[in-house]
């Protein structure tokens, strides 16, 4: 605060008559001078003070408490790898008065993600942002066991059995929507010749809640989808932002709306589980709630039905954003490569051609043996992860191996309790260091066997290499991978199966229908919780000769 000299003058006439005596005008200065006092010892204490060795680095920052929150909250990425190339792979900044220390690279992804439990805490660091918007008791609202028995649960619905009923489902809600939503008026129009334009992100969003209502949520979300449902998720949504994150309680309408909907929402659930369980609607269904209404906890408890309803909400908010902006960065992408949706599309004519030339949809099995379109979802997620940094909160002082870094020779750095921890698997997936042409869109670099790619999804997901039980089930390791889309160690997704089998059934429904084309991708947006594309991200599209 540097007032110019006029201002500063006029302030101290004006001063002068509400504090006459000279030790209250002292006091006022003083009081006056306070940030740029403390902005000054801040600077100093960084640039004079001698360091605790074994405190990693700290990044330089101007004005305490706020430390790099502009750097880091306009552009995580950039912030953190030049942050790399200054202090080296591990190194702490300040968010908003947290200590966050940063580990980077493939080292730096199996410290946090493989991490102890005794040092490490995902509820510590989310809970205050998730238990609002979730609901008590799941989550990162009970203890990290009963979380893994929760994910547990939740694989039994997550079934290959399931998923094959799942395709069918995805795919009709993708036509049932194209045929009747104004963004594709173009479209159902069945003019071949005519150009129409669709808001990438918007579409997406709608066909993920769609598809993800009619296979995991079940029937009823299904039918309620166009009524309360979907303005209940939207205020709950709006209680999911950074602003959540850094500030869990504000007098703010969007705070009440938020609480509002939460409440709604769990007893929407609980009446459907109520009406399933006492027959007045069938329980003999393929998605979630079934299978978590069989389950019981270890102890021989079945789940209450609040923490069913709140799993549900869990799993809706995890899903939501996560696979709407990866289809919508997958589609912008397929639009300024036309050679790549072509050879996606000519996949989907070699494989499911039917003798009259229409295409009959894939089964679950076929989805997964289709190298173009992997190579696509892959080479989307490598570029856009939806989540930049996973986040553990330190509850017992953490050394840091001196194979990853060290302050000398003979030294080790420490991370003290009560630091927060961040990861950040999107930086190594766009290390140049490993990736030929990094920043680069190449699905190709997939079908090369031999090539880093490929050797960084064998670590991800090696079927015969070191496999690990959290306690849902034995997971590959997959810590040490520069490839980490679905996180790693005790708190990776279970939902990638699923998002692959939503994801590709969508891409490939609406490629089959329509030619896609844009300028140029989109930049990220990172001012939302979820890495998203900013606007404007409208994709050009024209109906396809045989849709
Ligand atoms: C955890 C990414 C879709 C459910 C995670 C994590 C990541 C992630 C990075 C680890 C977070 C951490 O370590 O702090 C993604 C991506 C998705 C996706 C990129 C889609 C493209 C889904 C879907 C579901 C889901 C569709 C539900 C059906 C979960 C759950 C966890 C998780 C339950 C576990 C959280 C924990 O153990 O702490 N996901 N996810 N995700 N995800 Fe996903």
């Amino acid at each position: 605060f540097v007032p110019s000299s006029d201002a500063w003058s006029g302030f101290l006439v004006e001063a002068q008559k509400i504090f006459p005596t000279s030790t209250a005008r002292l006091a006022l200065l003083a009081l006056v001078n306070i940030p740029v006092i403390a902005i000054v010892l801040n600077v100093l204490r960084q640039l004079i003070l001698p360091r605790d060795r074994s405190l990693p680095p700290e990044v330089f920052h101007w004005i305490p408490f706020f430390g790099s929150a502009a750097s880091y909250g306009n552009d995580p990425i950039n912030f953190l790898t030049s942050c790399q190339k200054k202090y080296g792979d591990v190194f702490t900044f300040i968010l908003l008065g947290r200590k966050m220390t940063v580990a980077l690279g493939s080292k730096g992804n199996n410290f946090i993600l493989g991490g102890k439990l005794a040092n490490l805490s995902a509820e510590d660091a989310y809970t205050h942002l998730t238990t609002p918007v979730f609901g008590k008791d799941v989550a990162y609202d009970c203890p990290n066991e009963k979380l893994m028995e929760q994910k547990k649960f939740i694989k039994v619905g997550l079934s290959a059995d399931n998923f094959r009923t799942y395709v069918g489902m995805v795919e009709d809600e993708v036509l049932d929507f194209m045929n009747r939503d104004p963004s594709f008026r173009t479209y159902q129009m069945n003019d071949i010749n005519e150009w129409g334009q669709f808001d990438a992100l918007t579409v997406l969003a709608e066909m993920t809640i769609l598809t993800a209502a009619r296979t995991l949520q079940g029937k009823e979300v299904r039918s309620s989808m166009d009524k309360t449902y979907a303005a209940l998720f939207s205020d709950l949504d709006g209680g999911f932002t950074p602003l959540n994150f850094m500030f869990p309680n504000l007098p703010l309408e969007s705070y009440r709306k938020r609480d509002r909907a939460q409440k709604k929402l769990s007893d929407f659930y609980v009446g459907i589980i109520n009406a399933r369980r006492e027959g007045r609607s069938n329980n003999d269904e393929t998605d979630i709630i079934a299978a978590l209404m069989t389950q019981t906890y270890r102890n021989g408890n079945a789940l209450p039905d609040h923490e069913i309803a709140h799993i549900m909400i869990a799993l809706l908010m995890a899903g939501q954003h996560t696979s709407s902006t990866t289809g919508a960065w997958t589609l912008l992408h397929l639009a300024a490569n036309p050679d790549v949706a072509e050879s996606l599309y000519q996949e989907q004519v070699t494989r499911f051609s039917n003798p009259d030339g229409s295409l009959r949809s894939p089964t679950y099995d076929e989805l997964r043996t289709l190298p173009v379109l992997d190579a696509v979802i892959r080479e989307t997620l490598r570029l856009h992860s939806p989540i930049h940094s996973i986040m553990r909160k330190v509850r017992a002082d953490l050394v840091v191996p001196p194979t990853l870094a060290a302050p000398s020779k003979d030294g080790q750095y420490i991370i003290p309790e009560g630091y927060f921890v961040l990861a950040s698997p999107t930086v190594s997936q766009v290390d140049p260091k490993i990736w030929y042409n990094a920043t680069q869109w190449d699905p190709s670099r997939w079908n090369d066997i031999d090539g880093e790619a490929a050797k960084a999804f064998k670590q991800y997901t090696d079927e015969n290499g070191e496999k690990v039980d959290y306690g849902f089930g034995a997971v590959s390791k997959g810590t040490e991978s520069p490839y980490q889309p679905f996180g790693a160690g005790r708190h990776r997704c279970v939902g990638e199966q699923f998002a692959y089998l939503q994801l590709g059934t969508l891409i490939t429904t609406v490629v089959r229908q329509i030619e896609l084309r844009i300028d140029a991708v989109p930049a990220p947006n990172f001012h939302t919780m979820i890495t998203m594309p900013k606007q404007p991200r409208m994709i050009n599209y024209r109906r396809r000769k045989f849709a």
